[in-house]
């Protein structure tokens, strides 16, 4: 027994046991695919989808050749005819469409709709054939959406991913702002936050370009809202990132055992941490001075290989560090330290002046 299988969904193609059939005119072949959908017509009913246009006598015999045709392409009795005015598929015939799947719905629908209905199929003076074409493509395409919304939902439902079907949704309509949603939502809650901006932005230039508008207010919500988890999100991994201190015990201990023999005999030591670049010089002194259990001052300053020509510029954060403290804790100073100091910070002189009563001398420090 023959097996006719049928591609609707998509560009056509009818295939019997696995060889394409070719079909000699393209009416022929628009006859076969409105019967497989109908089950049956009349022959008027034919005429009039195909060859409404001419007269009534051309017309029928125009309808038998293409049966006739259809026949011969299939080299099987395909089309059959119990009643003379009435013409039908052969129902002894095996014939697998594309639609039937279709028609089951859920998951087998969605594997079934590979495309339009009748994908580029053009048929020259066929306008009514057309008609019913077109009307069956958008009516087709509805339904494709409702059950890809469906199975979103239960998909949901069932914690399973979406995104194939929110895209499958923005194929059939690149203006669907549901369907986008959907998907920055499933982006987002996967904390593939840049990947749900990059669709909002790719959104709005679609909008823009093509129709010239916005996205709804609901879209721009939902926008804000994952950018403002997105921030939450990266200062948390920050931290996270900056609380990460791994090993150095040996460095800290050595640090600390200097610090504290330093507190006991008043001796001061100068410790240089040498390292390549980005070794972690700075995050030992940082994480050393952090765990520090004393009370102390840090004076703090940078020296770069592009400034030295500038003596003093390092010097300039710790004096007015000391400055300001020299004023909170009220400290006399003699004159010319505050002279001196006045000369080469000159900014740093009207605040020492503020505290001092007396104005310092400038000259000869
Ligand atoms: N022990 C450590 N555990 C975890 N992260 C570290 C550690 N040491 C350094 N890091 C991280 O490595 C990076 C570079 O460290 P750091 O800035 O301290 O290097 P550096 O030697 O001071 O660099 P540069 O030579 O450029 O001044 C930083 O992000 C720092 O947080
Ligand atoms: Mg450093």
């Amino acid at each position: 027994m023959c097996t006719v299988r049928v591609k609707l969904f998509g560009t056509p193609t009818v295939l019997m046991n696995n060889t394409r059939v070719l079909f000699p005119f393209r009416k022929a072949e628009a006859l076969f695919y409105y019967l497989l959908l109908n089950g049956q017509a009349s022959r008027d009913e034919l005429v009039n989808l195909l060859w409404g246009e001419l007269e009534e006598e051309t017309a029928k015999k125009n309808l038998r050749n293409a049966i006739y045709k259809i026949k011969k392409a299939f080299d099987t009795d395909i089309l059959v005819s119990p009643k003379k005015s009435v013409v039908m598929v052969n129902p002894a015939v095996n014939i697998e469409t594309d639609l039937a799947l279709f028609n089951r719905k859920g998951k087998d629908a969605v594997e079934a709709y590979q495309g339009p209905f009748l994908k580029g199929f053009l048929l020259k003076d066929g306008d009514t054939f057309e008609e019913w074409m077109l009307l069956k493509r958008t009516h087709y395409q509805e339904r494709y959406v409702k059950i890809l919304y469906e199975e979103i939902e239960e998909r949901r439902r069932r914690k399973l991913p979406v995104d194939e079907l929110a895209l499958a949704l923005i194929e059939v309509n690149e203006f669907d702002e549901r369907a986008y949603r959907i998907l920055m939502r499933y982006y987002a809650d996967l904390g593939l936050y840049n990947k749900a901006v990059e669709l909002h932005e790719r959104l709005c230039r679609i909008l823009e370009m093509e129709l010239g508008v916005q996205p709804e207010g609901t879209t721009t919500s939902l926008h804000l809202e994952i950018m403002n988890v997105r921030s939450k999100a990266f200062k948390t991994a920050k931290t996270e990132r900056e609380a990460f201190f791994y090993g150095r015990r040996q460095e800290l201990a050595q640090l600390n055992e200097l610090f504290n023999t330093c507190l006991k005999t008043r001796e001061t030591r100068v410790v240089i941490i040498l390292g390549e670049a980005g070794i972690g010089k700075t995050r030992l002194k940082d994480v050393f001075l952090k765990q520090l259990d004393v009370e102390f001052c840090l004076l703090e300053a940078n020296c770069y290989q592009a400034e030295e020509e500038f003596l003093l510029k390092p010097w300039y954060p710790i004096f007015s560090k000391l400055v300001a403290l020299i004023k909170d804790v009220g400290l006399e100073l003699p004159e010319l330290w505050v002279s001196s100091i006045a000369a080469f910070f000159p900014s740093q002189y009207s605040k020492l002046i503020h505290h001092f009563t007396r104005a310092p001398r400038t000259s000869g420090s």
